[in-house]
């Protein structure tokens, strides 16, 4: 009897040990940047800037569907992603649309940046990724219309943050690649940005009359299969979470935690947005109301989420942090959803609470630079610099 108890409670003690230690494996998956590691994070500087943002300044024009300044906005992405050496794709389709019975020409683009170890063809099924989303065409009505907010400033956002965590991602990989630790470099995720077209309705949005880039893309992506025995079947199962920003840019945004599923991510950002604003590191300042003001929600109302870009990808199982401010925007589709209605200390900090969140999802703690890589860090710019 005793002798079978001991080896029970033997046994006992090696399963709560190893259900200890992979509960410390899950929780320590998530990678907390220090606060001296949060200072150093790249600052957008004057790069989001309405009237001088090298960033910013060439998305502030009419982005209709299929007119030059569509493709003056693609060519800014082109040579954006390929000065900093990421790979680019475009997904070009022609469909007709509710104001054009002839086919009109969208282009999707998206910029990759993944483990160098996994850019060849055939390890294409072993990349997961994390995807930061924006739609960069803007409304036909009214005529002139920018969309600063909508969605100029988000894609001017996610270009600062692809910039932001380029070197260290490219550190921390040359770092695995010497350790060549195995299950680390196969567990490896790459990053994508990806901007959309055709997310405007040319008349009165609806199912058919929108978000004609995403559908399109959601549908590829589902049928693009992997090859057999792949981490993930096909491109779609590939993105680990959809970040989608929108209608950010305006003063005293607002965004509330749309979905349960992806609630913990939602968590991680605002515990961000908490710790950077604590340390004064945010331009809107410490007192500033909350961007992200539910952390600690628990209910999650049926029918809160709004259409947009994700919807095709939502249907289709992936798994949505959706960054849209609400209420929306009171500039939302007017004219004055401009420049000059943009609050620059918003824009800013949006970028660096993005910045941080991803930071942390690669754990790059360890390969943050005390000049933020050339770009200054935030708690230079905000004269932070003593611990
Ligand atoms: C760009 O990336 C490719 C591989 O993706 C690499 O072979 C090349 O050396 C890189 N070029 C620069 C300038 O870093
Ligand atoms: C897709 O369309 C864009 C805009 O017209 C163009 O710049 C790009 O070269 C096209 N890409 C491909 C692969 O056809
Ligand atoms: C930081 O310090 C510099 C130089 O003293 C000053 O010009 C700048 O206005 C300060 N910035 C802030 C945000 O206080
Ligand atoms: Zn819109």
């Amino acid at each position: 009897m005793a002798r079978i108890g001991t080896v029970d409670s033997c046994l006992l003690i090696a399963y709560s040990l190893l259900a200890f230690c992979s509960f410390i494996t899950s929780v320590s998956s998530w990678n907390r940047l220090s606060d001296g590691a949060l200072k150093k994070l790249p600052s957008p500087g004057d790069t989001l800037h309405p009237d001088k943002g090298k960033l910013l300044k060439p998305l502030l024009i009419p982005r209709v569907v299929n007119t030059e300044g569509s493709r003056k906005a693609l060519r800014h992405f082109t040579t954006f992603f390929s000065d900093l050496n990421w790979s680019l794709n475009y997904d070009n389709f022609s469909q007709p649309t509710v104001i054009s019975k002839d086919p009109v020409p969208f282009a999707n683009f998206w910029a990759t940046l993944d483990p160098p170890w996994k850019t060849q063809e055939r390890h294409q099924g072993e990349i997961g990724r994390l995807v930061l989303v924006a739609h960069y065409d803007s409304k036909i009505e009214p005529a002139g219309f920018i969309g600063a907010t909508d969605s100029a400033a988000p894609c001017a956002m996610i270009m600062h943050i692809a910039k932001a965590i380029d070197g260290a991602m490219r550190r921390k990989w040359a770092k695995m690649e010497k350790d060549a630790d195995e299950f680390e470099m196969a567990d490896e995720q790459g990053l994508m940005v990806l901007l959309l077209d055709g997310e405007e309705a040319f008349k009165w949005w609806s199912s058919e009359d929108s978000i004609y880039g995403a559908r399109h893309l959601a549908e590829k992506w589902e049928s693009t299969m992997n090859a057999a025995h792949s981490t993930y079947k096909n491109h779609l199962s590939s993105i680990n979470l959809f970040v989608l920003l929108d209608l950010l840019g305006a003063p005293m945004p607002r965004v509330p935690s749309y979905f349960k599923v992806t609630h913990w991510a939602y968590q991680h950002l605002a515990d961000l947005e908490i710790r950077l604003r604590g340390l004064g590191l945010l331009e809107s300042g410490k007192d500033h109301a909350l961007f992200l003001p539910d952390r600690d929600k628990t209910v999650f109302p049926e029918g809160l989420s709004i259409e947009d870009d994700h919807i095709p990808f939502l249907k289709k199982g992936v798994d949505i942090l959706h960054l849209i401010a609400s209420p929306f925007p009171s500039v939302w589709h007017t004219m004055n959803d401009d420049g000059a209605h943009l609050d620059k200390q918003v824009v800013n900090d949006w970028a660096v609470i993005v910045s941080a969140f991803v930071a942390e999802w690669y754990g790059l703690e360890p390969y943050l630079t005390a000049n933020g890589d050339g770009m200054s860090t935030i708690s230079k710019r905000l004269n932070k610099t003593e611990l």
